[in-house]
């Protein structure tokens, strides 16, 4: 099979979150079955940076964008895993701080530089050798290649996976003018949303074939309470939705050769060696070591209304009166961000909060805690907690989405149903039970341990769509 991934992040090149992680790994995971595979980015200033053997291919695309004729020099590269990768330039969109906006919002032409992505990534397809078979699309970034391939009646297939259906790329109507399409797409049966533009949208109702990262939350987008509006949407496509759990690079988070940390540990030495890492990371973070002595919490997210972090802040007490540590590595909204360092400054000896985005101290985080909190309000799937269970730290995670999809209540992990901060103190004070006893706490650890989460396991479900696509089934 001969795809190309469409994606706006890839680890560690360029990432926010899950998505680049999914992008670094999955098509490394087809490639080694053999498939033909690319992945297709913007040339960021990160990725410009931060990946050396990344040069000019002798390929200079023209888009069209809104009546103007862009130049996009296309430059060509291999990731790690051996995986083409190409990137296409246009420093006026891409040549900045951030992938998406800062901290005063998102940058005022996400639409501009998102439409002229996908365009752009449509005609690289078109003058590959071999063609691509497939376009597979990731987010509301890459969601309009549906969309300008139908319109198109280009001979590839389309495949979008909705990685978090919370954001949509949703535009002023105006903004439509960019993609180029025929004015008939600016309607309800296609991009049009109560009279804006709405990417996502387009993307979920032309894409040949539909994916979310879990099979919980692709049954909860279908409802009204998890659908952002696009449930009515999502449900005429129900036959083409599939829900596939994501997997994780097991080689990149493997504790027993990772180089990021104090300590490498396998399951046979997980007390002694957690033990290592949780004293090393005291003393980073500045806590006194006798903290080793006592349950360490972890979180490492995002600090969004998504992942629970008012139910963080609702724990936080009981955490410091029953002596707990509680570490924090994430960014965010600013609010979020200076509540969780107002804790920290209140209580330095049992509260560590770092902001920012650290690749080095989430692993060596993963390595140190005993138990990891995602008390997420909706999780497509949720990557930390699977990174939690591999490195023997256990998850305390909201029974939702990806979350209640991996972690088994009382077997590898502890959750809760219901949104609200007396069901999490609950299941964090059950947690602090078992702490203490030695035996079952290791029982736990080790279950997390054992769970096979790689993607060998979840490859052969996009071969099925793939193949289904192409009729080759
Ligand atoms: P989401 O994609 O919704 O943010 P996931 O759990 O799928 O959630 O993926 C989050 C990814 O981003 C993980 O690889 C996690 O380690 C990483 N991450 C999130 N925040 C930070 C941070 N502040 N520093 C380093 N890594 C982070
Ligand atoms: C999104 C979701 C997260 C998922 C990630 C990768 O960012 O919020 O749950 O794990 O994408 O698919």
């Amino acid at each position: 099979m001969n795809i190309l991934f469409a994606a706006s992040e890839l680890t560690p090149y360029a990432k926010t979150g899950g998505l680049g992680d999914v992008l670094a790994a999955l098509p490394a995971e087809l490639r080694a079955r053999g498939h033909s595979v690319a992945v297709a980015l913007p040339l960021y200033r990160q990725l410009r940076a931060s990946l050396a053997e990344l040069r000019r291919a002798p390929l200079t695309l023209t888009v069209e964008l809104g009546g103007r004729a862009l130049s996009a020099p296309v430059w060509q590269g291999t990731t790690r895993d051996g995986v083409t990768l190409f990137a296409i330039e246009r420093d006026e969109f891409f040549d900045r701080g951030q992938l998406y906006g800062t901290a005063d919002g998102d940058y005022f032409d996400n639409a501009a530089r998102f439409i002229f992505y996908s365009r752009a990534v449509v005609a690289l397809a078109l003058t590959l050798e071999p063609r691509p078979q497939i376009i597979h699309a990731n987010d509301w970034q890459a969601a309009l290649i549906p969309a300008l391939v139908r319109a198109g009646r280009l001979p590839f297939k389309t495949a979008l996976t909705v990685h978090n259906l919370a954001y949509q790329g949703m535009f002023p109507a105006a903004e439509f003018a960019l993609t180029g399409l025929p004015g008939f797409y600016l309607k309800p049966h296609a991009l049009e949303y109560y009279g804006r533009m709405n990417l996502l949208k387009g993307g979920i109702l032309l894409a040949d074939a539909l994916t979310t990262v879990s099979a919980g939350y692709a049954r909860e987008i279908l409802t009204e309470p998890y659908g952002c509006g696009l449930d009515g949407a999502l449900r005429t496509r129900g036959g083409a939705l599939t829900g596939i759990l994501n997997g994780i690079d097991t080689e990149l988070w493997n504790p027993a050769t990772d180089p990021l940390l104090a300590a490498p540990y396998d399951a046979r030495r997980v007390t002694a060696g957690k033990r290592r890492n949780k004293l090393a990371l005291l003393e980073e973070l500045g806590l006194p070591l006798t903290l080793a002595e006592r349950p360490l919490l972890a979180v490492i997210s995002r600090l969004v209304e998504q992942k629970g972090i008012a139910l963080i802040l609702r724990a936080l007490p009981l955490l410091v009166e029953r002596g707990a540590g509680l570490v924090v590595l994430g960014a965010g909204e600013a609010a979020y961000e200076a509540e969780l360092r107002d804790w920290a400054r209140r209580c330095p000896r049992q509260v560590s909060v770092s902001v920012g985005f650290d690749e080095r101290l989430a692993h060596r985080i993963e390595a140190a805690a005993d138990i990891f909190l995602m008390p997420s309000r909706f999780e497509p799937c949720g990557l930390n907690q699977l990174y939690s269970m591999r490195y023997g730290t256990v998850p305390v995670v909201r029974k939702v989405g990806g979350l209640a999809d991996s972690v088994a209540d009382g077997e590898t992990g502890f959750t809760f149903s219901d949104y609200t901060a007396e069901e999490f103190l609950r299941v964090i004070v059950s947690a602090l039970e078992w702490y203490p006893k030695a035996k079952k706490w290791k029982a736990l650890r080790l279950a997390g341990m054992r769970q096979d989460f790689s993607w060998s396991r979840r490859v052969p479900e996009y071969e099925k769509i793939y193949a289904q696509l192409t009729g080759t089934a």
